[in-house]
């Protein structure tokens, strides 16, 4: 089964027809929330919510284990993860939507692993293609069905936040390859592959990074603020088409 995890603007999922929830307990603690379960256009998905219903847990207090966790649990094997992003490339303004192919993680001091205790075998999972390769593609398909423009691949940048970063980390993190910001793409990616389950991100950026663009000498989250709602409207059609061209 999919599941799809949305982020900020993203708390629910409009067409979605929500069939039951379900409150998971996990060996990790809690998940974000219940997990609800419904259907796309007759396509059964699970969708979570990342920071939680009324969108309050922060991105570095999100119990990534226990959301990943619940997904395996309840047998899904595809996640769609819906992230919201600063853009740092000149070509990446607010309302771009982007499939990252890549991940740099700046994040700290997150339970980032299953396999810690003494009673885990050492395990090295391979994360050279941080996002499943046959999910994106089956992304890209979506947004080609739903004539929706994406731009397929970029470096997704995972910072630790609450707080935006500095222009000079901005700078930095493009002179590392960055394209895009965001604080929840880590640990979450590599909890999945852990777990076996095919992972992919849709990236809709908000605002330009500090630094950049019109956030020269501040980010105003609030500046884009329609863009980002057009942008959002155009990921729930990606995800309708998704459904279709992933089955069930
Ligand atoms: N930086 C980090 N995370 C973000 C940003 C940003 O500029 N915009 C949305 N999420």
């Amino acid at each position: 089964m999919l599941a799809i995890i949305g982020g900020t603007g993203l708390t629910r999922l409009k067409n979605l027809n929500i069939t039951h929830r379900q409150v998971i307990r996990t060996p990790y603690g809690e998940p974000s929330g219940a997990l609800m379960y419904g259907e796309i256009n007759g396509h059964h998905v699970v969708f979570i919510a990342r920071h939680g219903y009324g969108h309050t847990i922060p991105p570095h207090e999100i119990n990534y284990r226990a959301n990943i966790w619940a997904l395996a649990e309840q047998k899904v094997t595809r996640v769609v993860s819906v992230c919201t992003v600063g853009g740092i490339r000149e070509d990446l303004p607010p309302g771009t939507i982007v499939l990252p192919n890549q991940i740099i993680d700046y994040t700290h001091s997150r339970k980032h692993t299953f396999f810690e205790g003494g009673d885990k075998p050492v395990t090295h999972v391979d994360f050279t293609e941080p996002y499943t390769p046959k999910l994106r593609s089956r992304i890209l398909q979506a947004a080609l069905v739903a004539k929706q423009r994406v731009l397929d691949g970029g470096v997704y940048a995972a910072t630790q936040g609450p707080r935006l970063e500095t222009a000079a980390e901005i700078n930095r993190i493009a002179a590392d390859g960055g394209s895009i910001v965001g604080m929840t793409g880590m640990p979450e990616a590599a909890l999945a592959r852990e777990a076996g389950l095919s992972y992919a991100a849709i990236a809709v950026v908000a605002n330009w990074a500090a630094g950049r663009g019109d956030s020269l000498h501040k980010v105003d989250l609030r500046l884009a603020e329609n863009v980002f709602e057009d942008a959002i409207e155009h990921v729930h059609r990606i995800l309708e088409a998704l459904v279709k061209v992933d089955g069930d």
